[in-house]
């Protein structure tokens, strides 16, 4: 017998506001043209003024929790993955606590950006494994819109806001690859790499916030080969192989380096979940918005086998195979 954390229930949250490549084309010298060749993105959400990732984080964990059937006060802990937090301190994770009106139990965040979501599900998954929790809501949330430079094109382009949560309750497992639930979690970081994908600011260096730096090419060239890596790295474990996956659901930066990893997996491209196109790159949230819109549309069915995989600044990189 091994614990088991299954999802239980998925939920997301995406700003109203709907920014195009055309329109982001007027103030910076792009195009819609470019933008869809080099990323596959054509839209992306932005927060409304006001609106901040603990305001998207709380509409994401109350669809979740709706979704799962799961009350408040069942909840032992929040892990709550981004890179765009309200404040320097406290963690956004507690202030969605105190907005869903949790008052027991414990909250925090995690700071992996883009990889930020796998990385929260594994703490999440240990957690639950050691016994220390039961009911676990695993969020990821972004406003990256705040952090952009808008006159840079490099990077103005392919980021969006938003946030997707999922609830993982304990469950007793037969500790083999057809149970329900993580059946293991793969995290790697090298700082070495930190030049090439960073935020120029922060409290200890600069007192200001910073605006997103990236080294494009460099990171596209990484980030294929570690996925790969980690995605093999991911089936090797359980004993599994591509053939067993049914559904691949990669973080959501470049429709090129997605197409990739599914193609080094052997995968009909239909068992892909691409969301990119609408949502651009989400950072921490992009995981759990693309799983959840699988789920509601009927896509991803119980008991289907799961792959979760991402990339970010750091470098960190991961992946997660969950028996839905
Ligand atoms: O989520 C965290 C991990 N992040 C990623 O995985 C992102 C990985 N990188 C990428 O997705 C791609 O490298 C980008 C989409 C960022 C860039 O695509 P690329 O094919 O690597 O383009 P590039 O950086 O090599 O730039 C090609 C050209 C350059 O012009 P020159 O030097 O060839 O004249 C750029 O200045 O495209 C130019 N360019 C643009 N043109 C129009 C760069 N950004 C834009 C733009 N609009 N927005």
């Amino acid at each position: 017998m091994v614990m088991r954390s299954v999802i239980v229930g998925c939920g997301s949250y995406l700003p109203a506001r709907i920014v195009t490549n055309d329109e982001l084309a007027r103030t910076v010298d792009t195009s819609d043209e470019w933008i869809t060749q080099r990323t596959g993105i054509r839209s992306r959400h932005i927060a409304a003024e006001g609106e901040k990732t603990s305001d998207l984080a709380l509409k994401a964990a109350q669809a979740a929790l709706a979704h799962g059937g799961v009350a408040v006060d069942e909840v032992d802990l929040i892990v709550l993955a981004t890179a765009t937090p309200d404040q320097t301190f406290p963690a956004t994770a507690a202030k969605v606590q105190a907005a869903l009106g949790m008052t027991r139990g414990a909250a925090f965040d995690v700071q992996a950006v883009c990889s930020g979501f796998i990385y929260a599900l594994s703490v999440a998954d240990n957690f639950i494994k050691a016994g220390q929790a039961r009911t676990v809501l695993v969020i990821g949330a972004e406003t990256f819109s705040r952090i952009l430079d808008w006159t840079d094109r490099t990077t103005c382009v392919l980021f969006g806001d938003g946030a997707g949560a999922v609830v993982l309750r304990a469950e007793e497992g037969q500790g083999t690859s057809e149970d329900r639930g993580i059946l293991s979690t793969h995290l790697h970081s090298d700082g070495r790499h930190h030049d090439l994908l960073y935020v120029d600011g922060g409290p200890s260096s600069t007192q200001t916030v910073g605006h997103v730096r990236m080294a494009g090419q460099e990171v596209f060239k990484h980030a294929v080969v570690n996925l790969a890596e980690v995605v093999g790295e991911a089936l090797a474990a359980n004993g599994l192989t591509p053939g067993d996956l049914d559904w691949l659901v990669p973080h959501q930066a470049n429709r090129r380096i997605i197409e990739s990893t599914g193609r080094k997996l052997k995968l009909d491209p239909s068992r892909v979940v691409m969301t990119v196109d609408h949502h651009g790159n989400t950072s921490a949230a992009s995981i759990p918005l693309a799983l959840c819109e699988a789920v509601t549309d009927g896509r991803i069915q119980r008991g289907e086998l799961v792959l979760l995989e991402a990339m970010g600044g750091g470098f960190t990189w991961g992946a997660a195979l969950v028996r839905f």
